[in-house]
């Protein structure tokens, strides 16, 4: 049964029509699979019998944002929570799968909530070159009665070998200054003065405050329970690849990682077992035809949040191809 929702309640949602177009962009492995015939695909099927079929050595960026140590139900799978070394078992397992598909220059992220993270820790540090673990403060969180609230997520990062990408130039945040300091010549120290206020690009650093879990008023959102911001996956996108590279997420969703792939002219294969994720997917991706702005990442740089609060609404640039014209239609007004 359709939800009633508010009248400026953005969440994609799939009407029947889309429902069968869509399925026809999804596709299942029963023989192994070419590198080729992979690119910007969404596949339909269980992640550890997908694996054997995939070739090797085609990735530069594996996401790996799975079921987290956690009893949740996703549509109609449910994962149930493990002890810590059960947890780290099944980690080691899943990631034994995925090595083969990586470059020796790939980069890998995986998501966590904080009582497993160090299961992904130790799991990380004995394939792979541990190199950072970035918070994520969510905002959102429950409140407890006998505890602190959580209200964050890590995200660990390792590499295959010492030959990896990381372009630190593409991940700077654009920050407020508070102290605009000059020098001697009293021109700005570090900062730049625009017609919107005085800021400064700092470095990215493994605290990451400026990205808000999608919700009911952003186009990107749907009713997944645990869908990530495009913003966080452009970051790590662009961080750890280079345009045409291959973005691989096993436990895609409904595909926030390929949406923020493909808007930055990267190559995506996403894998998902429940249907429903797979067309959502689908669906977010055609919307990416029209709509290639990411919120919080405009004009090639990432706002520190609220930052645009208060300006006059800048106009977002399409991230992927600067001849493209943006187009950012509402979805009503369109066969999609
Ligand atoms: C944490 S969510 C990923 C959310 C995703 N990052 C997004 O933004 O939408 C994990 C996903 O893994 C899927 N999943 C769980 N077990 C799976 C399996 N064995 N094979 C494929 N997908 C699976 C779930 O249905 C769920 O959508």
């Amino acid at each position: 049964m359709n939800k009633v929702r508010a009248h400026r309640n953005r969440t994609i949602t799939l009407n029947r029509g889309e429902t069968e177009r869509y399925s026809t962009n999804l596709i299942h492995f029963s023989k192994p699979a070419s590198v080729h015939t992979l690119e910007n695909k969404i596949v339909n099927q269980d992640t550890f019998e997908a694996l054997t079929l995939l070739p090797e050595n085609f990735v530069d960026l594996l996401i790996l944002d799975p079921p987290y140590n956690l009893t949740k139900t996703f549509n109609s799978t449910t994962f149930r929570k493990k002890s810590i070394a059960r947890y780290a078992e099944w980690l080691e397992n899943l990631l034994d799968k995925l090595l083969p598909t990586l470059k020796n220059t790939a980069s890998v992220y995986i998501c966590s909530e904080w009582f497993s993270s160090t299961a992904v820790h130790l799991v990380l540090d004995k394939l792979l070159k541990v190199r950072n673990r970035i918070t994520w403060e969510r905002e959102k969180g429950r409140g407890a009665k006998r505890n602190f609230k959580n209200a964050s997520e890590d995200i660990w990062f390792a590499t295959v070998s010492d030959d990896y990408v990381f372009n630190v130039e593409n991940i700077k945040l654009k920050r407020r200054v508070l102290a605009p300091y000059t020098d001697t010549n009293g021109e700005p120290k570090d900062w730049l003065n625009t017609s919107d206020g005085q800021f400064r690009l700092t470095h990215p650093s493994n605290l990451w405050n400026d990205i808000t879990v999608p919700f009911w008023s952003m186009p990107e959102n749907t009713d997944h329970p645990t869908q990530k911001p495009e913003k966080l996956l452009a970051k790590l996108i662009l961080a750890s690849t280079n345009e045409n590279d291959f973005v691989f997420d096993p436990f895609m969703g409904v595909g926030s990682s390929l949406v923020s792939a493909k808007k930055l002219n990267r190559k995506f294969l996403g894998l998902e077992i429940e249907t429903e994720y797979c067309l959502l997917a689908a669906k977010r991706l055609r919307l990416a035809e029209l709509d290639m702005t990411i919120q919080g990442y405009n004009d090639g740089v990432f706002w520190e949040r609220n930052t645009l609060k208060g300006q006059k609404q800048k106009t977002q640039t399409p991230v992927a191809s600067t001849r493209q014209s943006k187009k950012t239609i509402s979805q009503e007004t369109l066969i999609l």
